[in-house]
Order: structure tokens, then sequence, then C-alpha cells
């Protein structure tokens, strides 16, 4: 199996369609309705897995992967995933894995270096950045409301409704984290955008206004850097300045973005963030970590144990109180032992390795997006600050609805092709499809071949 692995990472994925090409219940039809009542041979499993699992799966892990954001588990993170299974460590608090914590808090504290966060930044793992976003906006409400963690939000007079603001860029979760929380959809505010597609500050300000005069409760703003649609990177430096004059918590979603300033070329994109309350960006997305990994970082982490920390008696130990007990910090108990495969990551790769992957990454996307520049087939729909770019094809005679189903078709058939994965956003404009680049392994010829299944696509739809 490990061989199995090597050869797959090594170029064996290349083997495989990027998307799976199954149709929806082929998979569940070849398994049986009932579980083994006998253990059986790892072999056949083995050869199940290669028969009925390996066809329904979407190679995440390929070099033709540029659909949603480009990522890559990579050979020293899968390790590091190994060695985590193989000892099957629960890091619920120190005493259950001294190493898990402070291999935890170490790396994280590496990374806030590397990324140029301030000191007093706290930093710990989640699973992903929905969770690490949601756990943040818990944390501002319990920093607005002392209240909040014995009488909760229920049938509170003396309570306004809470509003959390972001743009309407921002990704989902942060108005999942709002129906969660208790805010409701109407808790959660989509600020306009600018014709870049950041957060319009002084729509911001207008609307924080608006609701103060109508007796309601500002809560948080979340500023993203490097959108889910288009990586625009929101003014933090001004949200920062709107967020102190207004007594908000500024919560930073960085899910994708976040890892390349590691390099000094981009930490510009963090401008404003140092002044934040509370950041996450996702180890999983942009920094060859597999799945799962979200850094979270707070300047506040004693209001995310208030907001938290709850210790029944069969968890505590002659320590509690005098070391970190990482359960503290959010919802779950059982902690995986995360930190080993960023740390061989880290380990393996180097802040210079690391780097150099992130300026290849960029490069080909460049190149791309100089190519649709070119190409009067084709056009740009939006600035492209990282590694994704967003574009159309552009048939003379096509607009509004049939140009969006032009090129929705156009997607399919080159997703059709096995070769490259791209997905697709609405941005002011119509549809636009999307180039992520962000896999170990994709090089210049790959970007190539896109070009040519994009152009030949093109053609061909257009002859029709
Ligand atoms: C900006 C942003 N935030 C949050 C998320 C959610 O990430 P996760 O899957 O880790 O919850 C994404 C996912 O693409 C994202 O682009």
């Amino acid at each position: 199996m490990v061989e199995w692995i090597a050869e797959y990472l090594d170029g064996g994925n290349r083997q495989h369609p990027v998307l799976a090409q199954v149709e929806p219940g082929d998979v569940a039809a070849r398994l049986p309705d009932e579980m083994p009542t006998v253990g059986e041979d790892p072999e056949a499993v083995w050869q199940d897995f290669l028969d009925i699992v390996l066809p329904g799966v979407t190679h995440w892990n390929h070099p033709g992967f540029m659909a949603y954001f480009g990522i890559t588990g990579s050979g020293p993170g899968v390790l590091g995933e190994m060695l985590s299974a193989a000892l099957d460590v629960n890091g619920m608090l120190w005493r259950t894995c001294p190493s898990a914590t402070e291999l935890e808090l170490k790396v994280l504290d590496w990374l806030r270096r590397g990324l140029g966060l301030p000191e007093d930044f706290f930093g710990f793992l989640t699973d992903t950045a929905s969770i690490s976003s949601l756990l943040a906006l818990a944390a501002a409400r319990e920093a607005a409301d002392p209240e909040i963690r014995h009488r909760g939000m229920n049938g509170r007079d003396d309570l306004p409704a809470m509003r959390v603001y972001a743009s309407d860029q921002a990704h989902s979760s942060i108005a999942k984290a709002c129906l969660t929380l208790g805010f409701g959809l109407d808790g959660f505010r989509a600020v306009p955008h600018d014709a870049e597609y950041r957060m319009d500050s002084e729509a911001l300000t207008r609307m924080v206004a608006e609701d103060r005069a109508a007796g309601l409760r500002p809560l948080a703003v979340v500023a993203t850097v490097g959108t889910t649609s288009t990586t625009s990177v929101d003014p933090c430096n001004e949200i920062a300045k709107i967020c102190a004059r207004e007594a908000l918590w500024m919560h930073v979603d960085a899910a994708y973005a976040g890892s390349i300033a590691l390099s000094e070329d981009y930490r510009w994109c963090l401008d404003g963030c140092e002044r934040a309350d509370s950041f996450v960006f996702n180890p999983h997305k942009w920094l060859f970590t597999p799945i799962d990994a979200s850094a979270l970082y707070t300047r506040h982490p004693e209001t995310f144990k208030r907001a938290f920390s709850l210790v029944p008696e069969y968890l505590t130990t002659p320590l509690s109180g005098q070391v970190v007990d990482l359960m503290d910090y959010g919802v779950q108990l059982g902690r995986r032992f995360r930190a080993l495969k960023l740390w061989w990551v880290l380990r393996c790769f180097g802040l210079e390795g690391i780097r150099d992957r992130h300026q290849r990454h960029i490069a080909m996307a460049r190149d791309f997006a100089d190519w649709i520049d070119a190409e009067p087939a084709f056009e740009r729909m939006a600035p492209r600050p990282f590694s994704v770019v967003c574009f159309r094809a552009r048939p003379e005679d096509l607009e509004g609805e049939t140009l969006d189903a032009f090129n929705m078709k156009l997607l399919e058939q080159v997703n059709a092709s096995g070769e490259i994965f791209l997905s697709h956003t609405k941005l002011d404009d119509g549809v636009a499809l999307r180039v992520a680049i962000g896999n170990l392994g994709t090089v210049e010829t790959d970007v190539v071949r896109c070009q040519e299944l994009l152009s030949e696509g093109r053609a061909c739809l257009s002859a029709r």
C-alpha cells in the first residue's frame, strides 16, 4: 500500500481521470448491503478499493485538479498522517499526549512568525476554516456580552439582535456560523464589494451606523484575504480602523491566501491583519498538508476559554490550569494529532522550499492569465492577485444567459476530458470559469493542455 501511495504521488495519479467519471449510485450499487460477518482477507479489500472505490474518486491530489482551490497532500504530509493514525492519540488534554499539544503550539508559532503576525497571537489547529470562523465568532459573542455564557441568548429582552458583517464575496461558512450561533441568516450582513471584489469599507461604516440606529447590536466584521471566487483581498487596514472605532471584533478569513504571506513579496496581503482579534488560514489549502488542518490564531485565548471551557471531574488532571489543555478552546473534546503532518511538511520543505513552490504556482497562473488576455476568444473577469484566474469564453454573438450557458457547457466539456478539472463561479458580469493552481505536481504543460482543451471546446461548441 505504501508503494502504491508513493507511485500515486509520483505521477501515478495522472493515470486516473481527475474528475470521477461515474454516475450517482454507481459506487453504492457495487457495495454489499450488509457488513461482513467475519473478517475478510485484506487482499480482497484492497482489490475492491482498486475496482470499486478508486473509480469513484475525484482526484484532488492530481496535477490536473484546478477546480475550487488546488491542493496537495504532499509526501511528507501523508507520512505524518500515517504516523498520527498509527499512534492514534487523542490530544484533548496536555496529559493525554504532551507532544500533541506542544508540537501544535510550536508549529503554529513557527507559522505565526513566518506570516509576520504579532507575538501575542496564540494559535491552535482545528479541522476546517468553517469551524475556525465559527469558534472565532462564538468568542466574539462571548466578548460582547459577559452574560452569554450563563444566560445564552434565548428569551432575553436585554440583548439586541447581533449582526456580523462580511463582504458579499465572503465564504458561505460565515453565514453558516451566523446560522449556527443563533444570529440567524438575518444576522449576517453582506457588505457590497468594489470594482475589484474587495469589501467596500465605506458601505461597512454606513451599515454599522444604520444597524445601531435601528437598535441592533453590531458584533464582528469578517475580512477575507483571498475570497473564494476571485481571491480578492479586503482592505484590512480600513476594516481594522472601523472595528477599533466601533468596538467590533475583527476576524480575518485567509483560508486560501494566508499561506502565501510566508513569502516576503506577498506580506502586503496581510496588512492590517496584525490588528485582528482572530485570524484563520488553512495549511490544507496552499501549504501541502493533507486535509484537514486549519490554523486559528487569536490574541484573546482567554475569551475562547470563557466561551468553551467546561471541565467535568473526569477530565481534571493534577496539572489542570497550569498547562494548555487544547480541549478548552473549542467545541470538540477529542483532537487528532494534526500537528504531526504539518511538522513533517514544514521540516521537509522548509520556508525556502514552500516559497519556491508558491512562486511556481503563481508563475503558471500568471502565464495562464496572460494567455487569456492575449486570446480574443476569451476574456478575464477579475484581477489575479495569486494563483487563481477567473475568465470566460466570449463568442461575439452571445450575451447574458446564453453566454453563461455557453460557458457552463464549455466547463462540462473540459471536465469530461478527465485530464483537467475546473470549477466556476458567478461574478458581476456573469458566469466565470476558474483555473486554480495549487498542486505540487502541476507543471507548465498541464496549463498548456488546459488552454488547448478550452480552445478546442470553445471552437467545437461555437460550431454547433
Ligand atoms: C475564503 C474561504 N474561507 C473558508 C473556506 C472553507 O474552508 P473549509 O473547507 O476549511 O471549511 C473556504 C473554502 O474554500 C474559503 O475559500
